[in-house]
């Protein structure tokens, strides 16, 4: 099957790390051995949340945000999934 890469530019540390059109980005940043922070994996405990600062995103499961916090740019990472390259801010 046909995979994207697309590139993740992780803020404030500035690493940068790929992912595909499959996995999540939290998932694609902990498989690149990044320490991203996260809890629960399913969208609950907000631990994982960050901001888009660039790029598009697509979620399988919807996460609790408001229209509001979805404008500012955030996202929840354990349940977001690529559509393009991305620069994300960490909290
Ligand atoms: S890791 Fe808990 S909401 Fe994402």
């Amino acid at each position: 099957m046909y995979q994207e890469r697309y590139q993740v530019r992780l803020l404030p540390r500035d690493v940068t790390f790929t992912t595909d059109g499959e996995q999540t980005v939290l998932e694609a940043a902990l498989n690149a051995g990044i320490a991203f922070p996260n809890r629960c994996q399913v969208g609950a405990c907000a631990m994982c949340l960050c901001r888009k600062l660039s790029g598009t995103i697509r979620y399988d499961l919807e996460p609790m945000l408001t229209e509001k916090e979805q404008e500012e740019g955030w996202i929840f990472a354990c349940q977001a999934v690529a559509e393009s390259d991305l620069v994300l801010a960490l909290a």
